[in-house]
């Protein structure tokens, strides 16, 4: 949209919060509070957008490096939301703009409704245009004052109310757009002698001339302008979001069994067919393909998982990628740089980390392989491990085609497994095995007959 600015207002410390992390830095579904409103505010196409921060949230720099077109502006130190919003006028065209102000955390307005809100505020052509809304619970926020024939006179804000203006259940959603000009210079005029010694951006609504000067647009959602001050909150706006991302799923034919104990970040992909069942977790970049079986308790983050995988109860999974019909767990760990071919068996107690498991390749028990390549069809024995780190460096293994490792198997890394070979359980492997053969490298068993009966009777004398 043309001649319009939107300044995000992202500098408060957040004490309400009493945490060392920054209330808008706190993620809600797997991103932080801040990127919500950031993305709402590019999703309108303005000619810029400028987030106020402080020292206390300079992080929210970073977090958009790689974000060409957003402005930061510092406010130090934080003095209220009426002195953050003038923080931005060096970066504002105010002769000319509309600001649109949002605040980072009240994060799920609509951009549909931020939308309606400046068509309004452009069809009026009033100086001011407020986002209000009727709420069952209105502590917390600033009420919306009317004059007896329906005017806003003004905003007054829940540590400054009255009893009485207490009870009023509009409230002040914290989102508005004024014209660039009247913005700044009302600014200009704010005091801070309230209850919180802050300069209030809700006291401009009172230098508003004229009768019906401020425009209002009304919303009913209450949800879409939850304000976030606490923990309490912040569980809440998680709750309603992770529903909301749970639909979708829902909506396109995925079975999550409970929703209320499945939690997905909204990042995540997931195929129809696909059946989830509770206590799941699934983050980050992860793409699950149709017709998938997620077991119980499965925590799994940036991962590509294809179809008709099944995943039994408590597996731990990052950064790895499962191909068709694969089957793991239960209890299987999968640490970053895993793939496991079409139709690989990863069963109990496994850790496989940094490594290629060749087609069909079964480890059903008890095994470590880290740092290898493993083929087609190779069958690891309960107990396997890769002893990968020599204590200064990893070393690679590999283990060529329908190679037969039996139990219980160290494997000193580096090592190679000739194709087709066998080594016998128990074996502790040092040296390459070549194609077909048998490595065994154990101590060679020894009977001594009657050693028991012997002393059995030294026991009896
Ligand atoms: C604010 C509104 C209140 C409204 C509510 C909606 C004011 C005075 N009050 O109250 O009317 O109902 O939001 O949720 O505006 N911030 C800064 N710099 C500051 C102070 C705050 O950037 O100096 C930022 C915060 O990081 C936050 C936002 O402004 O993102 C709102 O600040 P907060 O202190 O939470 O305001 P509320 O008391 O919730
Ligand atoms: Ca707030």
């Amino acid at each position: 949209m043309n001649n319009l600015t939107v300044v995000i207002l992202a500098a408060g410390i957040g004490k309400r919060m009493k945490s060392p992390i920054p209330k808008v830095l706190q993620n809600i579904a797997g991103k932080p509070l801040i990127s919500y409103s950031v993305e709402k505010a590019l999703s309108l196409r303005p000619d810029d957008v400028v987030i106020v921060i402080s020292p206390y949230t300079e992080k929210v720099k970073e977090l958009f490096s790689s974000f060409g077109m957003l402005k930061f502006v510092i406010q130090n130190p934080p003095l209220g939301t009426g002195h953050a919003v003038y923080c931005s006028k060096d970066h504002v065209d105010i002769t000319n703009s509309d600001v649109l102000i949002l605040y980072a955390d009240v994060p799920f307005v609509s951009a549909e409704t931020l939308k309606r809100l400046v068509e309004s505020h452009r069809q009026t052509r009033k100086p001011l245009t407020l986002l209000t809304a009727y709420v069952s619970d209105p502590s917390g926020y600033g009420r919306i004052l009317r004059d007896e024939k329906g005017f806003i006179r003004g905003i007054v804000e829940d540590s400054d109310a009255s009893e009485d203006e207490k009870r009023i259940k509009e409230i002040n959603t914290g989102i508005m757009i004024a014209k660039g000009e009247f913005l700044f210079a009302s600014l200009e005029r704010v005091g801070c002698n309230n209850a919180k010694g802050e300069y209030y951006l809700t006291d401009i609504v009172k230098m508003v001339n004229g009768e019906g000067g401020v425009n209002s647009v009304m919303i009913e959602k209450e949800e879409e302008i939850m304000g976030i001050n606490t923990m309490e909150d912040l569980a809440k706006a998680e709750m309603y979001l992770r529903y909301q991302i749970n639909r979708i799923h829902m909506l396109n034919g995925v079975r999550i069994i409970d929703p209320s104990t499945t939690f997905i970040d909204g990042s995540v992909e997931i195929g129809n067919g696909t059946l989830i069942y509770p206590f799941s977790i699934i983050e980050g970049e992860t793409k699950i393909g149709k017709n998938c079986t997620i077991l119980q308790g499965v925590r799994i983050k940036d991962c590509t998982i294809e179809d008709d995988v099944v995943v039994k109860p408590y597996c731990v999974m990052e950064m790895s990628i499962l191909r068709k019909g694969v089957q793991i767990g239960p209890f299987a760990h999968l640490r970053p740089e895993t793939e496991l071919k079409e139709g690989v068996r990863i069963g109990n107690f496994v850790e496989v980390k940094k490594s290629i498991i060749g087609r069909k390749t079964k480890a059903n028990h008890l095994a470590y392989i880290g740092d290898a390549t493993v083929g087609e069809e190779v069958n690891i024995g309960a107990g396997t491990i890769t002893c990968n780190f020599d204590g200064e460096k990893k070393n690679p293994t590999f283990i060529e085609d329908g190679v037969f490792v039996g139990t219980n198997v160290s494997l000193v890394a580096p090592v190679r497994l000739g194709r087709g070979c066998y080594i016998g359980a128990g074996s502790t492997i040092t040296k390459d095995v070549p194609p077909d053969a048998l490595g065994i490298a154990r101590e060679r068993q020894r009977n001594i007959e009657g050693w028991a009966e012997k002393r059995r009777k030294r026991g009896r004398e």
